[in-house]
């Protein structure tokens, strides 16, 4: 593929074990020019996640940086996801350590740099808490022309799954979310709508696991450990959340989208975090998001099993 059609990526996350299945997909596809990786507290406090971060990029082979983020979101208390992801917040299999330390730049200047350097516009996946992007686009207002889509996963204009109105990211940094929404910049929303279809189940990742290559079986490590914490809470199988904001890139057919203006609920004892769609258009605001509503589940596995194949081995499905 020629290189100049690649699409350059930046991902922001908390990895935290979907985040690190989104990564696998991002680096799998040669569709994507992975530019940096930066880290935001959400998942697991900061250290931890940006320790995470480097291992995954020495398993995935990535000689690109990673740089740290905000440690505690813009205005509310850090809300970690306590055990959700384990004591390192990436718990399971035993992963290479990194291969070099942390940039020297934060997250946001990371990204500025990434942004004003490229030649064509880049995509922002940002998987955990919007602190980092909400920082760049307030501080770096003249590079928002550089940024050709935020592709979030975050918010549920159907429900929430920290609160009953709020989804974890949202709910962790509420005001970053409105800084971003509010922005002008493109932002594509995967919400619970769409992740909490976004399932798979344990013969499937058997698969994953008879691709016999480092990443496959690492995946479906994670899914082993990951599937015990969400037995706990009534799920079978397992949601992969943030896999959807990278493979929504790629794989459009597979989803459904629809345009709505989605408003940040920022105050209420039991609102703060609501993503609210103006589903009747009653506001007379335009639309400033499109949100992914739903999902092929089959074809999203069989994806996601395509992608762990191209890290060598046997496709099985
Ligand atoms: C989101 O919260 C985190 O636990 C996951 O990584 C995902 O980004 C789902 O609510
Ligand atoms: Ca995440």
């Amino acid at each position: 593929m020629d290189n100049q059609k690649k699409i350059p990526l930046i991902l922001d996350g908390d990895p935290g074990h979907d985040d690190a299945i989104a990564w696998v997909i991002a680096a799998s596809d040669p569709r994507f020019e992975i530019k940096a990786i930066t880290t935001v507290a959400g998942n697991q406090t900061l250290a931890k996640l940006t320790r995470n971060a480097g291992k995954i990029a020495a398993l995935l082979d990535l000689d690109i940086p990673v740089a740290e983020g905000r440690e505690v979101p813009l205005i509310a208390d850090l809300m970690t996801g306590g055990d959700y992801h384990g004591e390192t917040g990436l718990d399971g299999p035993v992963l290479p350590e990194p291969k070099y330390p942390p940039s020297e730049l934060s997250a946001v200047e990371m990204m500025a740099k990434v942004l004003r350097e490229s030649e064509e516009p880049v995509i922002i996946a940002a998987t955990g808490p919007q602190t980092n992007v909400a920082t760049l686009l307030l501080t770096h207002p003249e590079l928002k022309h550089k940024i050709r889509l935020i592709s979030t996963m975050g918010g549920g204009l159907r429900n929430g799954n920290w609160t009953s109105a709020a989804e974890f990211n949202l709910l962790n940094d509420p005001e970053a979310a409105y800084i971003e929404y509010h922005s002008g910049v493109p932002v594509q929303m995967c919400g619970l709508d769409v992740t909490e279809q976004a399932i798979i189940y344990p013969e499937e990742w058997e698969k994953i696991r008879a691709l016999h290559n480092p990443v496959a079986e690492t995946v479906a490590g994670w899914l082993d450990f990951f599937q015990i914490k969400l037995k706990d809470l009534g799920w079978e199988g397992v949601t992969l959340h943030d896999p959807c904001a990278v493979l929504s890139l790629v794989h459009p057919e597979i989803f459904e989208m629809h345009d709505y203006y989605v408003e940040i609920v920022l105050d209420g004892e039991y609102t703060r975090g609501l993503t609210m769609a103006d589903y009747k258009g009653t506001t007379g605001n335009k639309p400033n998001c499109t949100a992914v509503t739903g999902i092929d589940r089959e074809k999203f596995v069989e994806c996601l099993i395509e992608a762990c194949s191209r890290f060598g081995g046997k496709e099985t499905v």
